[in-house]
């Protein structure tokens, strides 16, 4: 996985994406956002659909937030190859690289305040996948 994250939202996100956004290009990541560009209202299935494809041609990770991170879950795990990940606490998401080999993040702007979810964001993004039998599982999906 490279240092380019793929990252979208709804106007429900829109706000804490671009938090994440600029905490993770602090953290030396190149972020490619493939909206959404204010808090008008709009549809999550296309900007999950965008990101869950730009993550499957590249190979890099990605982050997805609507209002609850459910939607965009839901959204995103209709693509062969993705395991959107919807996580509300740290525990989670360090679990699901470690085991799943969660390729997309999925974050709720209205269920978890910034402070958490920048450190879920870098759990998620520090944590490796363990392989041997989880990946034998995710080959069973
Ligand atoms: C938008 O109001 C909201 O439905 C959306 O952001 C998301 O929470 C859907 O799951």
């Amino acid at each position: 996985m490279s240092k380019k994250i793929i990252i979208g939202s709804d106007h429900g996100g829109f706000r804490l994406k671009n938090e994440i956004i600029k905490h993770i290009e602090k953290l030396g990541y190149e972020v490619s956002d493939l909206g959404c560009n204010s808090t008008e209202s709009c549809d999550y299935p296309p900007i999950a659909k965008a990101v869950a494809k730009e993550v499957l041609e590249t190979n890099c990770k990605g982050i997805l937030v609507c209002g609850t991170g459910i939607g965009m879950s839901i959204a995103a795990n209709r693509f062969d190859g993705i395991r959107a990940s919807h996580c509300t606490d740290t525990f989670s998401a360090r679990m699901t690289r470690m085991h799943n080999n969660s390729n997309i993040l999925c974050l709720g702007e209205r269920i978890t305040g910034s402070g958490l979810a920048l450190d879920i964001v870098d759990i998620w993004l520090k944590t490796e996948f363990e392989g041997g039998r989880h990946q034998k599982r995710i080959d069973m999906i």
